[in-house]
C-alpha cells in the first residue's frame, strides 16, 4: 500500500497556505499476488470484491443469486468470478472454499459479507426466520471461517475480516436473530484470532452503521425512517457501499499485521451517541 498526503484548503481546494488547511491522505493499495474469497455479491460485497480486484487480487465472490454474480463480473470486465452457491449449510460452505483453492490456488484473504435480516418484535419471531437468520449470517460465518482457516493456517498467513453491525453492540428493536447473529460473529471473529495469532492468520470484523444497500432499501423507504436513522448518526449521514472498503481493505492488508480480534466500527459515529 502506498499512502500519499496532500495539503488542501477544504474551502479553495488550493494545495496550501491557509488557515483552514487539512491534511487529507489518499490510500491507494497494492494487492498484486493476492487470492481473495469474497462471500456476499450484494451491496458491501460487490464494493470490496471490485476495490479488491482494482488493486490487483484475484478475486472469486459467493452468492446464492447468480444474476448479481454475472452483474459484478460484468461490471468489473471479468476481473472477478463467481460461483453461484446457497452458504446455509456445512457441506455447501466446505465445498465452495475447495473449489476456490482449486481456483485460485489458495487463499490469502477472506471477507464474509452475506447477510439476511428480518425486522419482527421478539413474540412475532417464528422458529423458521430464526433459523434463516442465523443459519446465513452466523452459521455460514463458522463453517466459512472453518474452512478458510484450514487453508491459511497451514500455509502460515491470512487475513480474514467479517462484516458484522452496529447491532452486534446496539440493542436495536425488532433486531433479535439479526444482533444475535452479529454479537456472535464478533465473538466468533475473537475466538478464532486469538486460536491463530500465531500462526500469521488475523481474524477481525468492521461493522457498519445503516448503509444503502438492498438489505435496508424497503426500510429505508418506509415514511420518516430514513430522516430518524439520519439523525441519530453524528456525521448526519447513513453509510455507502464505498464507505467500508478501506477499513476492510486495511484489514485485508499486510498493514493490518498486527491488529486481531478487533471490531472496526464504520458507523458515522453511530455507536458513540
Ligand atoms: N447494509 C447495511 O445497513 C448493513 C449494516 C450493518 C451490517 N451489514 C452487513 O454487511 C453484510 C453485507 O450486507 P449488504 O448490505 O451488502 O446486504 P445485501 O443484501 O446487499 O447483500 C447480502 C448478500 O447475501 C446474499 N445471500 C443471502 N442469502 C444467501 C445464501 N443463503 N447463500 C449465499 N448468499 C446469500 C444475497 O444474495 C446478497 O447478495 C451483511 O453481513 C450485513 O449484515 C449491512
Amino acid at each position: 500500500m502506498a499512502l500519499f498526503g496532500v495539503n488542501r484548503c477544504v474551502k479553495c481546494g488550493h494545495k496550501s497556505g491557509s488557515w483552514l488547511t487539512v491534511r487529507t491522505m489518499r490510500a491507494t493499495w497494492d494487492f498484486t499476488g493476492t487470492r481473495a474469497l469474497v462471500a456476499g455479491a450484494g451491496g458491501i460485497g460487490a464494493a470490496v470484491a471490485g476495490a479488491l480486484a482494482s488493486a490487483g487480487a484475484a478475486v472469486l465472490v459467493l452468492d446464492i443469486d447468480k444474476a448479481k454474480l454475472d452483474r459484478l463480473q460484468q461490471e468489473t470486465s471479468g476481473f472477478v468470478s463467481g460461483l453461484a452457491v446457497d452458504l446455509t449449510s456445512a457441506d455447501a460452505c466446505r465445498t465452495a472454499v475447495g473449489r476456490t483453492v482449486e481456483l485460485l490456488g489458495g487463499i490469502d484473504v477472506f471477507v464474509h459479507a452475506v447477510g439476511v435480516n428480518d425486522r419482527r418484535p421478539v413474540l412475532e419471531t417464528p422458529d423458521e426466520v430464526w433459523e434463516r437468520i442465523t443459519a446465513i449470517n452466523l452459521d455460514s460465518a463458522f463453517w466459512l471461517g472453518r474452512a478458510v482457516g484450514a487453508v491459511m493456517v497451514p500455509a502460515g498467513y491470512g487475513r480474514i475480516v467479517y462484516l458484522s453491525s452496529v447491532s452486534g453492540l446496539l440493542a436495536h428493536a425488532d433486531h433479535s436473530p439479526y444482533a444475535a447473529t452479529k454479537g456472535g460473529v464478533n465473538q466468533l471473529m475473537r475466538v478464532m484470532a486469538r486460536e491463530w495469532a500465531p500462526t500469521g492468520v488475523t481474524v477481525n470484523a468492521v461493522a457498519p452503521g445503516y448503509t444503502e444497500t438492498e438489505l435496508t432499501r424497503a426500510y429505508l423507504a418506509r415514511p420518516g425512517v430514513r430522516a430518524s436513522l439520519e439523525s441519530l448518526v453524528p456525521a448526519g449521514r447513513l453509510g455507502r457501499p464505498a464507505d467500508l472498503t478501506g477499513p476492510v481493505l486495511f484489514l485485508s492488508s499486510d498493514e493490518s499485521a498486527f491488529v486481531t480480534g478487533q471490531v472496526l466500527y464504520a458507523d458515522g459515529g453511530r455507536t458513540l451517541v
